[in-house]
Protein backbone atom coordinates (compact mmCIF):
# COMPACT_ATOMS: atom_id res chain seq x y z
CA UNK A 1 0.00 0.00 0.00
CA UNK A 2 2.61 2.72 0.69
CA UNK A 3 4.25 1.55 -2.55
CA UNK A 4 1.17 2.33 -3.80
CA UNK A 5 0.63 5.86 -2.67
CA UNK A 6 4.62 6.46 -3.17
CA UNK A 7 4.14 5.81 -6.81
CA UNK A 8 1.17 8.35 -7.31
CA UNK A 9 3.18 11.03 -5.41
CA UNK A 10 6.21 10.18 -8.20
CA UNK A 11 4.23 10.81 -11.01
CA UNK A 12 2.14 13.55 -9.54
CA UNK A 13 5.75 15.45 -9.45
CA UNK A 14 6.71 14.16 -12.85
CA UNK A 15 3.64 15.42 -14.63
CA UNK A 16 4.11 19.10 -12.90
CA UNK A 17 7.65 19.36 -13.97
CA UNK A 18 6.31 18.62 -17.80
CA UNK A 19 4.06 21.66 -17.24
CA UNK A 20 6.46 24.06 -15.54
CA UNK A 21 8.55 23.30 -18.48
CA UNK A 22 6.38 23.48 -21.12
CA UNK A 23 5.32 26.73 -19.58
CA UNK A 24 8.92 27.84 -19.52
CA UNK A 25 9.50 26.63 -23.50
CA UNK A 26 6.60 28.75 -24.36
CA UNK A 27 8.04 31.95 -22.20
CA UNK A 28 11.87 31.83 -24.11
CA UNK A 29 9.93 31.54 -27.10
CA UNK A 30 8.08 34.59 -26.60
CA UNK A 31 11.13 36.53 -25.60
CA UNK A 32 13.13 35.06 -28.59
CA UNK A 33 10.28 36.45 -31.26
CA UNK A 34 10.74 39.94 -30.15
CA UNK A 35 13.64 40.07 -32.34
CA UNK A 36 11.73 39.45 -35.15
CA UNK A 37 11.05 42.77 -37.36
CA UNK A 38 9.30 43.74 -40.16
CA UNK A 39 10.64 43.04 -43.34
CA UNK A 40 12.98 40.12 -41.73
CA UNK A 41 13.83 36.82 -43.00
CA UNK A 42 13.76 34.18 -40.65
CA UNK A 43 14.95 31.20 -39.86
CA UNK A 44 12.11 28.27 -38.69
CA UNK A 45 13.51 25.75 -35.92
CA UNK A 46 12.53 22.35 -36.01
CA UNK A 47 11.53 20.40 -32.26
CA UNK A 48 8.81 21.27 -29.41
CA UNK A 49 10.41 24.88 -28.07
CA UNK A 50 11.04 26.18 -31.56
CA UNK A 51 7.05 25.30 -32.69
CA UNK A 52 6.07 27.70 -29.81
CA UNK A 53 8.14 30.65 -31.90
CA UNK A 54 6.50 29.57 -35.43
CA UNK A 55 2.94 29.63 -33.74
CA UNK A 56 3.91 33.13 -32.69
CA UNK A 57 5.19 34.59 -35.64
CA UNK A 58 1.60 33.48 -37.47
CA UNK A 59 -0.20 35.53 -34.77
CA UNK A 60 2.43 38.82 -35.05
CA UNK A 61 1.67 38.57 -39.20
CA UNK A 62 -2.16 38.07 -38.38
CA UNK A 63 -2.23 40.61 -35.69
CA UNK A 64 0.53 43.07 -36.39
CA UNK A 65 0.13 42.61 -40.18
CA UNK A 66 4.32 42.02 -40.59
CA UNK A 67 6.01 40.88 -43.46
CA UNK A 68 7.59 38.47 -42.47
CA UNK A 69 9.51 35.40 -44.91
CA UNK A 70 10.53 32.29 -42.97
CA UNK A 71 13.30 29.28 -44.02
CA UNK A 72 12.06 26.35 -42.64
CA UNK A 73 14.93 23.92 -41.25
CA UNK A 74 12.53 20.80 -41.46
CA UNK A 75 9.69 19.31 -43.02
CA UNK A 76 7.90 19.58 -39.33
CA UNK A 77 9.01 23.39 -39.24
CA UNK A 78 7.40 24.02 -43.27
CA UNK A 79 4.08 22.10 -42.64
CA UNK A 80 3.62 23.87 -39.06
CA UNK A 81 4.67 27.09 -41.23
CA UNK A 82 1.92 26.91 -43.54
CA UNK A 83 -0.82 26.25 -40.68
CA UNK A 84 -0.08 28.91 -38.94
CA UNK A 85 0.09 31.55 -41.94
CA UNK A 86 3.78 32.44 -42.39
CA UNK A 87 5.27 32.97 -45.50
CA UNK A 88 7.96 30.47 -46.86
CA UNK A 89 10.87 31.38 -49.03
CA UNK A 90 14.43 29.67 -49.37
CA UNK A 91 17.82 30.37 -49.58
CA UNK A 92 18.04 30.49 -53.17
CA UNK A 93 16.18 34.01 -52.79
CA UNK A 94 17.85 34.75 -49.39
CA UNK A 95 21.06 32.95 -48.89
CA UNK A 96 21.62 35.62 -45.86
CA UNK A 97 18.92 35.81 -43.34
CA UNK A 98 18.38 38.29 -40.61
CA UNK A 99 17.72 36.16 -37.74
CA UNK A 100 17.10 32.33 -36.79
CA UNK A 101 15.37 30.66 -33.91
CA UNK A 102 15.76 27.47 -32.90
CA UNK A 103 15.86 24.88 -30.00
CA UNK A 104 18.70 23.02 -28.36
CA UNK A 105 19.29 19.58 -26.66
CA UNK A 106 22.19 20.81 -24.83
CA UNK A 107 23.54 24.34 -23.76
CA UNK A 108 26.89 24.76 -22.36
CA UNK A 109 28.09 28.23 -20.85
CA UNK A 110 29.61 29.07 -23.66
CA UNK A 111 26.46 28.99 -26.03
CA UNK A 112 27.50 25.78 -27.48
CA UNK A 113 25.02 23.28 -28.44
CA UNK A 114 24.11 20.07 -29.25
CA UNK A 115 21.53 20.06 -31.69
CA UNK A 116 19.61 17.36 -33.74
CA UNK A 117 17.40 15.28 -31.28
CA UNK A 118 14.53 15.91 -33.53
CA UNK A 119 17.09 14.46 -36.76
CA UNK A 120 17.22 18.34 -38.36
CA UNK A 121 20.48 19.07 -37.42
CA UNK A 122 22.14 19.95 -41.06
CA UNK A 123 19.29 21.82 -42.20
CA UNK A 124 19.35 23.54 -38.88
CA UNK A 125 23.31 24.04 -38.81
CA UNK A 126 22.70 25.84 -42.58
CA UNK A 127 20.33 27.93 -41.58
CA UNK A 128 21.70 28.92 -38.58
CA UNK A 129 24.82 29.49 -40.38
CA UNK A 130 23.30 31.99 -43.10
CA UNK A 131 21.65 34.35 -39.73
CA UNK A 132 23.14 37.31 -39.10
CA UNK A 133 21.64 36.56 -35.33
CA UNK A 134 20.91 32.81 -34.20
CA UNK A 135 19.00 32.72 -30.85
CA UNK A 136 18.06 29.72 -29.12
CA UNK A 137 14.86 28.72 -26.78
CA UNK A 138 15.09 25.94 -24.33
CA UNK A 139 14.02 25.58 -20.87
CA UNK A 140 16.80 25.48 -17.86
CA UNK A 141 17.27 21.67 -17.67
CA UNK A 142 19.38 22.09 -20.78
CA UNK A 143 22.37 23.76 -19.43
CA UNK A 144 25.63 21.69 -18.67
CA UNK A 145 29.21 22.14 -17.91
CA UNK A 146 30.32 20.07 -20.35
CA UNK A 147 28.11 19.32 -23.45
CA UNK A 148 27.75 14.83 -24.21
CA UNK A 149 27.16 14.48 -20.07
CA UNK A 150 24.67 12.18 -19.67
CA UNK A 151 23.52 12.85 -23.64
CA UNK A 152 24.50 11.40 -27.08
CA UNK A 153 25.94 13.25 -30.00
CA UNK A 154 23.90 12.94 -33.13
CA UNK A 155 25.34 12.57 -36.65
CA UNK A 156 23.86 12.72 -39.93
CA UNK A 157 25.59 10.10 -42.01
CA UNK A 158 25.85 9.17 -45.70
CA UNK A 159 23.78 5.79 -45.88
CA UNK A 160 26.42 4.17 -48.36
CA UNK A 161 29.39 5.09 -45.35
CA UNK A 162 27.78 4.05 -42.50
CA UNK A 163 29.66 0.64 -41.92
CA UNK A 164 32.98 2.59 -41.94
CA UNK A 165 31.48 5.93 -40.46
CA UNK A 166 30.39 3.39 -37.35
CA UNK A 167 34.23 2.02 -36.95
CA UNK A 168 36.19 5.52 -37.17
CA UNK A 169 33.60 6.63 -34.87
CA UNK A 170 34.52 3.62 -32.48
CA UNK A 171 38.32 4.64 -33.12
CA UNK A 172 37.22 8.36 -32.24
CA UNK A 173 36.29 6.45 -28.42
CA UNK A 174 32.80 7.11 -29.08
CA UNK A 175 29.79 4.60 -28.69
CA UNK A 176 27.76 5.07 -31.87
CA UNK A 177 24.30 3.67 -32.16
CA UNK A 178 22.37 3.96 -35.41
CA UNK A 179 19.00 6.06 -34.51
CA UNK A 180 15.79 3.53 -35.33
CA UNK A 181 12.72 5.15 -36.98
CA UNK A 182 9.71 5.54 -35.22
CA UNK A 183 6.52 4.56 -36.82
CA UNK A 184 8.61 2.84 -39.26
CA UNK A 185 10.66 -0.33 -39.39
CA UNK A 186 14.78 0.38 -39.80
CA UNK A 187 16.61 3.21 -39.28
CA UNK A 188 15.20 7.05 -39.13
CA UNK A 189 16.02 8.35 -42.11
CA UNK A 190 16.35 12.12 -42.34
CA UNK A 191 14.58 15.15 -44.62
CA UNK A 192 18.16 14.62 -46.37
CA UNK A 193 17.53 10.86 -46.97
CA UNK A 194 20.64 10.39 -44.63
CA UNK A 195 20.70 8.41 -41.48
CA UNK A 196 21.26 9.69 -37.81
CA UNK A 197 23.81 8.55 -35.80
CA UNK A 198 23.87 8.95 -31.70
CA UNK A 199 27.63 8.91 -30.01
CA UNK A 200 28.45 8.62 -26.62
CA UNK A 201 31.36 10.47 -26.27
CA UNK A 202 30.67 11.42 -22.38
CA UNK A 203 31.84 14.72 -20.98
CA UNK A 204 33.56 16.15 -24.19
CA UNK A 205 36.56 18.53 -22.74
CA UNK A 206 37.26 19.74 -26.80
CA UNK A 207 34.24 20.35 -28.49
CA UNK A 208 35.65 22.37 -31.48
CA UNK A 209 38.13 19.84 -31.67
CA UNK A 210 35.95 17.05 -31.41
CA UNK A 211 33.47 18.65 -33.71
CA UNK A 212 36.42 19.13 -36.25
CA UNK A 213 37.69 15.51 -35.99
CA UNK A 214 34.24 13.98 -37.02
CA UNK A 215 33.91 16.40 -39.78
CA UNK A 216 36.74 14.81 -40.95
CA UNK A 217 35.44 11.15 -41.80
CA UNK A 218 34.46 10.76 -45.06
CA UNK A 219 30.22 10.40 -45.22
CA UNK A 220 29.73 12.65 -42.13
CA UNK A 221 27.55 15.13 -43.57
CA UNK A 222 26.90 17.18 -40.62
CA UNK A 223 27.71 17.02 -36.40
CA UNK A 224 25.33 18.14 -33.75
CA UNK A 225 27.60 20.12 -32.22
CA UNK A 226 26.99 23.70 -32.54
CA UNK A 227 30.14 25.47 -31.42
CA UNK A 228 30.62 29.27 -31.80
CA UNK A 229 27.04 29.79 -33.19
CA UNK A 230 24.40 30.94 -30.96
CA UNK A 231 24.59 34.51 -30.15
CA UNK A 232 21.52 34.88 -27.30
CA UNK A 233 20.09 32.08 -25.37
CA UNK A 234 16.34 32.43 -23.62
CA UNK A 235 16.38 30.20 -21.05
CA UNK A 236 12.50 29.58 -19.76
CA UNK A 237 12.52 28.61 -15.87
CA UNK A 238 9.64 27.77 -13.69
CA UNK A 239 9.03 31.54 -13.06
CA UNK A 240 10.39 33.62 -15.65
CA UNK A 241 13.62 33.58 -17.86
CA UNK A 242 16.94 34.22 -18.53
CA UNK A 243 19.18 36.12 -21.07
CA UNK A 244 22.82 34.56 -22.12
CA UNK A 245 24.53 36.81 -24.51
CA UNK A 246 27.83 34.87 -26.25
CA UNK A 247 31.12 36.70 -24.96
C1 LIG B 1 15.83 19.13 -33.90
O1 LIG B 1 16.64 18.36 -34.72
C2 LIG B 1 16.59 19.59 -32.71
O2 LIG B 1 17.80 20.20 -32.94
C3 LIG B 1 15.73 20.41 -31.76
O3 LIG B 1 15.86 21.79 -31.98
C4 LIG B 1 16.17 20.06 -30.39
O4 LIG B 1 16.11 18.63 -30.30
C5 LIG B 1 15.33 20.68 -29.31
O5 LIG B 1 14.05 20.16 -29.36
P1 LIG B 1 12.97 20.49 -28.24
O6 LIG B 1 12.73 21.95 -28.27
O7 LIG B 1 11.76 19.68 -28.68
O8 LIG B 1 13.51 20.02 -26.93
Amino acid sequence: MKKFWSGLGKSKLRREKVVWREEARKRAALEAVKHVQDGFIVGLGSGSTAAYVIQEIGEKIRLEGLRISGVPTSHQAMMLAVHCGVPLTTLNEHPQLDLAIDGADQIDRDLNLIKGGGGALTREKIVASAANLFVIVADETKTVEKLGTNHTIPIEVLPFALPTVMVKLRELKGKPVLREGGGKVGPSVTDNGNFVVDVDFGPVDDVKELDLQLKLIPGVIETGLFVGMADVVYLGKPDGFEKLVRK
